[in-house]
């Protein structure tokens, strides 16, 4: 497992943005050697109620590149997110930046494509994302290389993109106190979760981990910054030598105990399109609702 291309003395800036609507971090991540940034799990602000959608979240970020001066070559997705909406296709319109995924989304597409009854005008081969990443692959932010992990478990397609000293781990860990991400969704496995946890855990222990997403356990504030020493000693569901079998237990049991997220629906039919809203046969936005089909 320690094959990986790390690079310690890379030490990238990295600003994280809170959506308190689902949760999650997005991060803008930039190069120390170049004005060069990568944008990670973007957010779209939806008021599913209304049926509205707006970018506040998106806006806020991109108002911080162009502050900075900076270059938005990246928009990485994790993974296809359940509980929000992702902003890709806003952000590159304003500043450009290729949009990339895991591989895998393909499967996703393939599961969610019937869910939603897709026609055959959804393509199920990943063509709405600009690149799709393998275990192992690499790219630069600027003269940062990045490489990627495929952390299957709480989806086929999830990944981890580790640039320098600092990793972004999706949803595979949460906070030490947070334990880890849920393994039911369609093509969820708590097994396959657990050997992706150990992958990141396999990373120097000084290594940065930044979360996806973050509930404040207990009350405590938010946060999103770990490392990997920290998770190993710590984390609740897999930290100081819990075994698999422990795991897939704990995990399973959890899941079940487990409501959908609120925005799954919304969230699905969007991001599995790299973000794009789906539209009706007029070409106006339309997301539908599949009864009794989750
Ligand atoms: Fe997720």
């Amino acid at each position: 497992m320690t094959h990986y291309p790390v690079k310690m003395d890379v030490v990238p800036e990295v600003e994280a943005f809170f959506d308190e609507v689902s949760n999650t971090l997005s991060y803008i991540v930039t190069d120390p050697a170049t004005k060069a940034c990568a944008i990670v799990d973007s957010v779209m602000d939806i008021d599913y109620a209304a049926g509205r959608i707006t970018s506040d979240h998106a806006d806020r970020m991109i108002g911080m590149i162009e502050e900075r001066g900076l270059t938005l070559e990246w928009i990485i997705e994790t993974h296809v997110h359940a509980d929000h909406l992702s902003a890709a296709p806003y952000i590159q319109e304003r500043l450009g930046g290729k949009i990339g995924v895991g591989e895998k989304i393909i499967e996703v597409q393939d599961v969610f494509g019937k869910v939603f009854n897709e026609g055959t005008e959804f393509q199920r081969d990943g063509s709405q994302f600009d690149r799709l990443f393998t275990d192992g692959d690499t790219y630069r932010i600027g003269d940062m290389e990045v490489f990627v992990i495929a952390t299957p478990g709480h989806t086929p397609a999830c990944m981890v993109h580790v640039m320098g000293n600092a990793a972004f781990v999706g949803d595979t860990l949460f906070m030490p106190d947070g334990g880890s991400a849920r393994a039911d969704f369609p093509g969820g496995d708590a097994g396959e979760l657990y050997d992706s946890i150990m992958k990141v855990l396999s990373l120097p222990g000084e290594m940065r981990l930044f979360m996806c997403h973050d509930y404040g356990p207990g009350g405590r504030d938010i946060q999103w910054e770990t490392t990997v020493a920290e998770e190993k000693a710590n984390n609740i569901h897999v930290g100081s030598g819990k075994t698999r079998e422990e795991f897939i237990q704990f995990r399973t049991e959890r899941d079940a105990q487990l409501s959908m997220p609120k925005l799954i629906i919304p969230s699905l039919q969007v991001n599995m399109r790299a973000g794009e809203i789906p539209t009706d046969d007029d070409g106006n936005p339309m997301l539908k609702v599949p009864v009794n089909g989750l």
